[in-house]
């Protein structure tokens, strides 16, 4: 018997090694699953310089794989972890991914990034010809793997190595595209032929997400609402037209929830799990977050709500900003956890004084806080202007955290509005201060005027099942439409 086709992930981030966003959580899930449903599944990652890799036992496999043209004589060190079992490939390479951060820092993004991740993609590639077989699938993710399918749409032509692999790009946010001067196109390695506006080319400048998109034999989003929104000027980022030409290979699969990581009847970072049907430990989580918290214990009977996100205008946590005066007005509790913009940062932290006894507001990142804070408090707030998938109000709504969210993207596709049948949170049209200030208010209402509908919302929230099984078995159903056997 042979070896099973492979599906070979390609990813600047993975949980539990590193992560900066639900890109991370994703990648840190779908392969794993796809795995355990029997797929021969691999992924590729940069090997960046705080990882945590410890617990996986990272092993050396070569100090130089050689990348190629362009980078001759430089060559990348490859090491292996098994990730329960599932082979993970680390590309490393000291001056490119041994830095604080994965992509940035508060100065702005590292000037290189361009030559790190097409450095990072070449090696892929030069790695991947070295395993036994050429993979079915290669699977790129976001702009920093996507000059994967444009390599393989021009080599295949005359490399019979790579005459079977195909590629599949998924889009985690069309607003990060990975768009650099024309003169590191021609830099690159790719041909000049790539050079058209159907191509690489994006008014001028070099635009990786387009040249993924131009070249990929598939192209994916994470919901199937953004992947309509995506075809449109309000939500497209200027590639609406490039997106309306690839409408045939273009997707909308919903990502899951990796329910072995975020759910409150078996997580680690809480004080005491809970389950549906039982109110008693999420009132137990809340207690201990609001003394976590310094908050008064008045709160306990009172709603807390609770923001966790990049302060980005994506996530519009400037609306949030905008009516926290009018919601601490109302007798309520708000927990803030993220970081990002300073503007966003400073003002957050001036209101925070101003509302000692109901705002706490915590910046900075704290992968175990966001578990408690997602149990222990009870309205989730999401006023995303545009949510490609979104991750968070998939957790909240596991545990037992009604959201209020803008009717967008994947929070339109998760979330059922109140007063629906089978309601399980709150949305909004428009991101403006007033809509969302308006649906917390119905929010609040539920909350004060009848208590059994709340807590029947609560219950029917955490029972959504939105588990990686059904959307890996999406994704096989697309592999195998490209012709791979998997
Ligand atoms: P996005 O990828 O656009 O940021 P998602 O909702 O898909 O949004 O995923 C965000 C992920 O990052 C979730 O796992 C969330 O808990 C986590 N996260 C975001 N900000 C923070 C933070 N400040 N501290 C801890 N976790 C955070
Ligand atoms: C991006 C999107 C988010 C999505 C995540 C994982 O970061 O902003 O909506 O959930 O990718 O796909």
């Amino acid at each position: 018997m042979g070896i099973k086709p492979l599906v070979l992930f390609m990813t600047s981030e993975m949980y539990p090694f590193s992560k900066t966003g639900g890109l991370a959580d994703v990648l840190g899930a779908l392969p794993l699953t796809l795995f355990r449903m029997g797929v021969n599944a691999a992924v590729v990652t940069p090997l960046y310089g705080r990882m945590n890799t410890s617990e996986f036992g990272l092993r050396l496999l070569t100090e130089r794989c050689p990348v190629g043209y362009p980078w001759a004589p430089i060559t990348a060190e490859i090491y292996q972890a098994d990730y329960y079992g599932m082979p993970i490939y680390f590309v490393g390479r000291g001056e490119y991914f041994d830095r604080r951060n994965l992509y940035n820092t508060h100065a702005g993004d590292y000037f290189d990034n361009c030559e790190r991740f097409n450095f990072f993609c070449r090696a892929t590639l030069e790695w991947a010809r070295r395993l036994d077989w050429a993979p079915a699938v290669i699977h790129a993710h976001d702009w920093q793997s996507a000059l994967v399918p444009a390599y393989l749409h021009f080599w295949r032509r005359t490399d019979p190595f790579w005459k079977d692999t195909k590629t599949v790009l998924t889009i985690h946010n069309l607003a990060f595209q990975g768009r650099f001067a024309s003169r590191l196109f021609f830099e690159s390695g790719l041909p000049a032929e790539a050079w058209n506006m159907d191509g690489a080319e994006f008014y001028g400048d070099f635009n990786l997400l387009k040249t993924g998109i131009a070249y990929a034999d598939s192209v994916t989003t994470v919901s199937p609402s953004y992947a309509e929104e995506i075809l449109t000027p309000r939500f497209g980022c200027g590639l609406e037209g490039m997106l309306a030409r690839r409408r045939g290979v273009l997707r909308g699969i919903l990502n899951g929830a990796d329910y072995s990581v975020w759910d409150p009847r078996d997580d680690k970072f809480l004080p005491c799990i809970y389950k549906a049907g039982c109110a008693e430990g999420k009132k137990d989580c809340k207690a201990a977050l609001l003394k976590e918290m310094h908050l008064p214990d008045q709160l306990e009977d009172r709603p807390v709500m609770s923001f966790i996100g990049r302060f980005r205008g994506q996530k519009g946590v400037d609306l949030l900003i905008d009516i926290i005066p009018r919601l601490m007005e109302r007798e309520v509790g708000l927990i803030v956890l993220g970081e990002g913009k300073l503007e966003h940062e400073a003002r957050l932290q001036e209101l925070a004084e101003v509302h000692q006894d109901r705002l706490r507001v915590i910046v900075g990142y704290s992968e175990d806080l966001a578990h408690r804070i997602q149990a222990g408090s009870d309205i989730f707030l999401m006023p995303s202007r545009y949510e490609p998938c979104g991750l968070t109000q998939m957790y909240a709504l596991r545990f037992g955290t009604p959201p209020v969210a803008t009717a967008v993207g994947g929070l339109r596709d998760t979330i059922v509005p109140h007063p629906a049948p089978g309601a399980t949170g709150f949305t909004f049209q428009d991101p403006t201060p007033d809509g969302f200030f308006a649906a917390i208010q119905q929010a609040l209402e539920l909350w004060d005027a009848d208590k059994p509908a709340w807590e029947a919302m609560v219950d029917r929230a955490m029972g959504q099942d939105f588990s990686w099984e059904q959307s890996a078995a999406q994704y096989i159903d697309l592999y195998r439409s490209l012709g791979a056997r998997v």
